[in-house]
C-alpha cells in the first residue's frame, strides 16, 4: 500500500507540474497563485481514490493520472474559494497563508477560476479512449463539482451558517459539498479504464457516498480536536464561523459513531469485489483514522 501511495503521489504531482509550469509574462501572478494553491502539501486523497477506483475494475494507465490531476485541480480551486472572506474567511491552509492572503482576493478568485477550466481541459487530453467514455467522465466531473454537487453544498453551507440545521439537512449538505467530489473521484478512476460494469459502478458510488460523508464528519471532528499545527488550518474555525457541523449538532462522540457506521457501510458496499478493491479499503480506513 505504501508503494501504491508513493507512486500515485509521484505520478499525479509530475502530471500537475506538466500542466502548471512556472510562468513568466504579464499574467505570471495568476500562474504563481495557481501553483501556490496546488503545490502546497495537500494529501491528494481524491487522486488516490481515483487510482483506487481504477484498480478495483481494471488497470491504472496514463489516463488515470490525467483524470486524477483534473480532479485535484478542481479540489484545489474549491479550497481557494472556500477560504475567501466572503465564504469561510480562513487565513491558514495547509500550514501556510491562504491563497487570498499570500496574494490578494482578486487573484485568488481568478486562480480558482483558472483551475476549474484547467480541470476540464485536462479531460480533453485523454488518449485512446472511446468518446462516449470521455463524455461520461466530463459529466462525472460536472456532477461532483457543480450545482448538483460541491457548489450546491457550499451554497447550503453558506445558508446554514449561524442557523440551526437538522440532521437530514446536515447529511445532505455534507453529501453535496464533499461526498459528491469523492464519489466522482472513485467513479472517474473506474470509468476511465473503460472496463467498469454497471453493477460495479453502482457499488463504487455507494462506497463513495458513505466514505465521502465520513470524510467531512472527520474534518468537522478534527476542526474541534486536532491542533492547528496538525491540520494546517486554524483549529476551532468552524465554531468561530458559526458553521453547521456534525460536532456542533451531535457532539464529538456521536459524530465519531457516525464516522464508524459510514466506514462500515463503505466497506460493505465493496463486498462483491476481491482484493482488487483493497486499495479503496485501505484509503477508506485512512480517511476515518487520519489526524490531519
Ligand atoms: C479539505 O479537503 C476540504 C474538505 C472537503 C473537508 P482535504 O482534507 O482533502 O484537503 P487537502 O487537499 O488534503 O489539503
Ligand atoms: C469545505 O468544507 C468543503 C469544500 C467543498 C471545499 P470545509 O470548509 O469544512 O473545509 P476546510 O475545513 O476549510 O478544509
Ligand atoms: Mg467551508
Ligand atoms: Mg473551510
Ligand atoms: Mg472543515
Amino acid at each position: 500500500m505504501e508503494n501504491f501511495i508513493l507512486n500515485c503521489h509521484k505520478d499525479v504531482n509530475t502530471q500537475l507540474e506538466n500542466i502548471l509550469p512556472e510562468a513568466s509574462g504579464s499574467a505570471h501572478r495568476l500562474y504563481d497563485a495557481v501553483r501556490y494553491a496546488v503545490f502546497n502539501g495537500g494529501k491528494r486523497i481524491r487522486p488516490l481514490l481515483c487510482y483506487g477506483g481504477a484498480c478495483a475494475v481494471g488497470d491504472v494507465d496514463d489516463n488515470t493520472t490525467k483524470i486524477a490531476a483534473s480532479i485535484e485541480m478542481m479540489h484545489a480551486y474549491s479550497l481557494i474559494h472556500d477560504d475567501l472572506p466572503s465564504m469561510d474567511d480562513d487565513t491558514l491552509r495547509r500550514g501556510k497563508p491562504s491563497c487570498h492572503i499570500e496574494y490578494d482576493e482578486g487573484t485568488a478568485i481568478l486562480a480558482g477560476d483558472a483551475l476549474q477550466s484547467l480541470a476540464f481541459q485536462q479531460l480533453t487530453e485523454l488518449v485512446d479512449l472511446d468518446p462516449t467514455v470521455n463524455v461520461e467522465l466530463i459529466k462525472m466531473l460536472v456532477r461532483g463539482s457543480g450545482c448538483q454537487g460541491m457548489v450546491a453544498g457550499q451554497a447550503i453551507d453558506l445558508a446554514s451558517t449561524g442557523t440551526q440545521i437538522d440532521l437530514p439537512g446536515l447529511v445532505e449538505m455534507h453529501r453535496f459539498k464533499t461526498a459528491a467530489m469523492i464519489e466522482s473521484s472513485v467513479l472517474m478512476g473506474a470509468i476511465g479504464t473503460g472496463k467498469a460494469t454497471e453493477d460495479q459502478l453502482k457499488a463504487l458510488r455507494t462506497f463513495g457516498t458513505s466514505i465521502g460523508v465520513a470524510f467531512q464528519i472527520q474534518d468537522d471532528i478534527l476542526d474541534v480536536e486536532a491542533s492547528t499545527e496538525d491540520i494546517g488550518k486554524k483549529q476551532g474555525s468552524d465554531d468561530e464561523g458559526k458553521k453547521a457541523t456534525f460536532t456542533s449538532l451531535l457532539g464529538t462522540e456521536m459524530a465519531k459513531e457516525n464516522v464508524n457506521e459510514l466506514f462500515e457501510n463503505s466497506i460493505k458496499s465493496l463486498e462483491d469485489f476481491d482484493s482488487s478493491a483493497d486499495r479503496l479499503r485501505s484509503i477508506a480506513n485512512f480517511i476515518v483514522t487520519r489526524n490531519f
